[in-house]
This record gives structure tokens, sequence and C-alpha cells, in this order.
């Protein structure tokens, strides 16, 4: 339904694109000339390019960084990222900084071709002209020219047609920065513009409409995006003990707090590529993200909130004196799947974060649950001593299920998942 709306509505962009920007965009032509920018902006460009994620989606797996190939599936078929490295040819190598900035901020390629926004040039486009330049510098001389010719992208009709963009841009494109309220001062600002900006926080975290532009009635909602699960950072976020300035640093630049566990799944790559940037600049960040979810809370609601949460954690957590069953056959599957696998590592006292604080476990889908499972958690840089096996070829279709069940009627108070048996399908076939 929603796919046959999208279908027609996009088809009447292209078509009235068609119309409209008969031309168009121009090309710029190419350009060999870029001054020579010193190791200062090249840092800057570098750090920048970390806070972009720009090599998370421009290097596949086992490429050269920067030399593109790597999928994205969306709804409308499946994208590959560009080589960015300075090829000339397969590159970016003749790109002009006005034909880099022109991407960035319009998403229109050198050539003209429209780019779709699976690139997040609608966050890019909030980028100020210093920090676009500096990546510009970095990415043209700090980094080496691969020759890797980009692939095809496969979309399907109507969404294959570029031009339709043109009507998409003019729609949704919104290179302005959130204002702040009262109370929100210069280093909440500053956290607005690297959430808006180059973080991209929203293109996963947000809800998108049926043309995958980001609704901005219900930004930060929490979204389905290439896989997972990214949970709300609104007032509806599904986090047991609410997100503190203090506790979201340490989960962006360590990947991992004491009240939330490790940032696992797609949020790994970007909390590795938080590790470096400036301790201000992340505590910017967190300060804006923490008043996602509304007006500051005070220091005694949040102590409540905590209070209420550990008891649950006292309550539900492993005990083996307490919990470990015979091994007969009256206990619950799932139960007995979590004491023999689980519970060496997840019970009171153990090492990682109680799972009946863990963000996952109550999220509306269970799928990061599942594919954690099954894949297995490998630590961001900076939480190194914490990880989690592999049970793909371990335990069996009927234990994940089982085991899951078992989890999240235990550790949380929600309702039971409906699709769970659907999801650990899917999953098992990934890949
Ligand atoms: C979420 C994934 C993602 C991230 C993050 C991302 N890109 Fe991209 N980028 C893409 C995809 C996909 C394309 C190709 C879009 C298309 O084919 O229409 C692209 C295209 C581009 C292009 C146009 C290349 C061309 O030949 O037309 C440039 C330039 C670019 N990205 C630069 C960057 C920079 C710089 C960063 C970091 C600040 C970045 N990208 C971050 C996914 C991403
Ligand atoms: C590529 C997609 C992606 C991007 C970009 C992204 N996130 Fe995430 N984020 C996720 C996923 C997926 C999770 C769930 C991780 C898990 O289950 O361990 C997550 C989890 C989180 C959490 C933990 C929420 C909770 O309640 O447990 C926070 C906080 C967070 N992200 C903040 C950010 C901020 C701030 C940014 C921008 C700098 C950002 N994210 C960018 C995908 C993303
Ligand atoms: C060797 C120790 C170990 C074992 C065994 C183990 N885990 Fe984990 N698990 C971890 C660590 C470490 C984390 C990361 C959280 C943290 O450090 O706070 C984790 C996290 C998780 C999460 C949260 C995922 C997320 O996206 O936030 C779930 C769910 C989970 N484990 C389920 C299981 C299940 C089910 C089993 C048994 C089939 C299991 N674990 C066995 C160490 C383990």
């Amino acid at each position: 339904m929603r796919r046959a709306l999208a279908f027609v509505i996009f088809a009447g962009f292209a078509g009235l694109a068609g119309f409209i920007f008969a031309t168009g965009r121009p090309e710029i032509a190419p350009s060999s000339v870029v001054k020579e920018y010193d190791r200062k902006v090249l840092s800057q460009g570098e750090a920048l390019a970390a806070l972009g994620s720009c090599a998370t989606c421009h290097t596949r797996q086992g490429g050269k960084p920067y030399s593109g190939g790597s999928s994205i599936q969306t709804p409308f078929g499946t994208i590959y990222s560009s080589n960015i490295t300075p090829h000339k040819e397969n590159g970016i190598g003749q790109w002009s900084l006005a034909a880099f900035a022109r991407a960035m901020r319009e998403g229109v390629s050198r050539t003209g071709a429209y780019l779709y926004p699976a690139f997040p040039y609608d966050h890019f486009s909030r980028v100020n002209d210093g920090d676009i330049e500096a990546l510009y510098a970095y990415l043209m001389q700090g980094v080496a020219a691969q020759p890797d010719k980009t692939p095809a992208n496969a979309m399907s009709f109507p969404f294959n047609i570029r031009q339709g963009l043109a009507v998409w841009n003019a729609l949704f494109l919104n290179p302005v920065l959130p204002k702040s309220g009262p109370g929100q001062d210069a280093e909440w600002a500053r956290g607005a513009y690297i959430a808006e900006g180059l973080g991209h926080c929203g293109a996963c975290h947000s809800p998108r409409n049926i043309l995958g532009a980001i609704d901005g009635k219900r930004a930060y909602a929490g979204a389905f995006v290439n896989g997972w699960y990214a949970p709300a950072l609104d007032a509806s976020s599904p986090s047991p003990i609410p997100w503190t300035k203090n506790a979201l640093v340490n989960y962006l630049m360590d990947g991992w707090d004491k009240h939330h566990g490790l940032a696992a799944g797609s949020m790994g790559p970007v909390s590795t590529a938080l590790r470096d940037q400036k301790e201000d600049d992340m505590f910017a960040l967190a300060a804006y993200v923490v008043s996602l979810a509304g007006p500051p809370k005070s220091p005694q609601a949040q102590a409540d909130a905590e209070k209420m949460a550990m008891a649950r954690v006292e309550k539900t957590d492993w005990n083996p004196a307490r919990d470990n069953a015979p091994p007969d056959a009256t206990i619950d599957p799932g139960q007995r799947m979590f004491q023999t696998r689980c519970a060496e590592c997840h019970k009171s006292g153990g090492k990682p974060a109680p799972l009946a604080l863990n963000s996952a476990l109550n999220l509306p889908d269970p799928t990061n649950v599942v594919r954690a499972t099954l894949e297995g958690i490998r630590p961001p840089q900076g939480a190194l001593d914490r990880s989690m096996p592999a049970y793909r070829n371990q335990i069996t279709e009927a234990d994940i299920v089982a085991v899951t069940k078992f989890m999240r009627a235990r550790f949380t108070e929600r309702e039971p998942w409906t699709n769970l048996e659907e999801v650990v399908r899917r999953e098992i076939q990934r890949r």
C-alpha cells in the first residue's frame, strides 16, 4: 500500500521534473587545480570525516578507505556508495571545491546528476563553509586515490529516475538548524550543529515518510534503517534509566555506559568514529541529545527513575543461587537456554550491563536482540574487553525464539513481540 502510493507520487515527481527542470543541473567543469592545504586543515578535515562517518558508508568490506561500493538497502532499491578518493576517473579527483560543496549541500553530483538521499546530504546541507572546505582538503590530499569503479545502483522504477529527486529536494531539503529555546545556550547550539549536520544522527534515529524523507513531526522517534532499529531518542526513549549528559558522553565516546550497555549494531561504527572527537564537542552533542527528550529533569526525578530501575535490576538479574533450576523437562525452554548459554555472563555482578537496563530488549521490534544473539557483539574501540560470542551456528531457530521470548518477559515490562518468529527466520537467512 505504502509502496504503491510512493510509486505513484514519485512517478509524478519524475514527470513533473521532466517539465520544469528539463535541462537538469549543469555539469561543473573538471578541474585539477587544487591549492596546497596545510597539515592543520587536513587533520581538521580528517576529524570531520570521522564525525560524518564518511568512511563507514564509503568503504565496502575489505575495500580501501573511501573507495566506495558498499550497499545500502532502501525500500526503493539498492544504492552503492561512490568512490570519493581523489582518483581522476573513478573518484572525485577532478572535482573543484564548488562541485564538492554542491554535492554536500544540494545532493547534485559534479556531472549534474541528482544524488539519492541515502547519502545524507539533507543533513550535510547544514555544514558551514569552513568545515566543507576542510573535508574537501582531507579527501583530496589526505586520502590515497583508488581506481575502484562505483557499481551501478539497482533502484526499481520509477525511483531509478534521478530527475524525480529535483521535486523531492524542493519539498524536503531544509538546510536550517533548529532554533534554541529558553535555557538553551551556545553549548546546545554547537550540539545541534553536530547532530543535525555532519553527525546526521536523525538519518538513522528518525522515522521517514513514504518518500524516504525524515518526518519532521516525529524526529528522533526511532526507526528501522538498513537492518537495525535505531531507538527513539525523544521523550519516547525505551531506556529504563533516562539518558543523562554524562552517560551519553560515555556511550558516544567509549561505546559503553554502565546504565545502558554497549553501542552495538550500526551504532558501533558511529561510536568508534566519535572516540577521537574533542570532548567539548561530545558534551555539546550530549547536551543537545538530552534536550530531545524534553525539558531537563530535576536531579530528584532522575534519582527516582534510577532507583526504580535499579530495584527492577535487583529483582530480575539472574542470580545463580536463586534462579538455577534442575535440568529437567519442566522448565521453560527459553529459561533453560538462558541458564546454560547466557547466564555465565548475564548474571548479577557479571560484566555486561544488566539486561533489565537494556534498550534493545525494550524496543518495539526484536531485530537488534536477535541480531546480537546470532552475530555476537564485537566491541567498539574503547570498550575492548567486552564482547559476546555469535550463536548463529550454535543454537537452533527454536532456541533463539525461546530465549528471546524469555528475556523480553523476564527483563522488561513490555508486551511480548508479535513478529518474533518472523524476525528470527529472516535474520537466520541474512547473507
Ligand atoms: C549513510 C551512508 C553515507 C554517509 C554517512 C556518507 N555518504 Fe557519501 N554517499 C553515499 C551514497 C549511497 C552515495 C551515492 C548516492 C547516489 O548514487 O545517488 C554517496 C555519494 C557521495 C558523493 C557524490 C559522489 C559522486 O561521484 O557523485 C560525495 C561527494 C560524498 N558522498 C561525500 C561524502 C562525505 C564527505 C561524507 C562524510 C561527511 C559522506 N559522503 C557520508 C552514502 C553516504
Ligand atoms: C547508521 C545508523 C546510526 C547513526 C548514524 C546513529 N545511530 Fe545511534 N543508534 C543506532 C542503532 C542501530 C542503535 C542501537 C544500538 C544497540 O542496539 O546496541 C543506536 C543507539 C543509540 C543510542 C542508545 C539508545 C538507547 O536507548 O540505548 C544513542 C544515545 C544514540 N544511538 C545516539 C546517536 C547519536 C547522538 C548519533 C549522531 C552522532 C547517532 N546515534 C547516530 C544507529 C545509528
Ligand atoms: C561471554 C559473555 C557473554 C555471553 C556468554 C553472552 N553474552 Fe550477551 N552480551 C555480552 C556483552 C559483553 C554484551 C554487551 C553489553 C555490555 O557490555 O553491557 C552483551 C549484550 C547482549 C544483549 C544486548 C544487545 C544490544 O543490542 O544492546 C543481548 C540481548 C544479549 N547480550 C543476549 C545474550 C544471549 C541471548 C546470550 C545467550 C544465548 C548471551 N547474550 C550470551 C556478553 C555475553
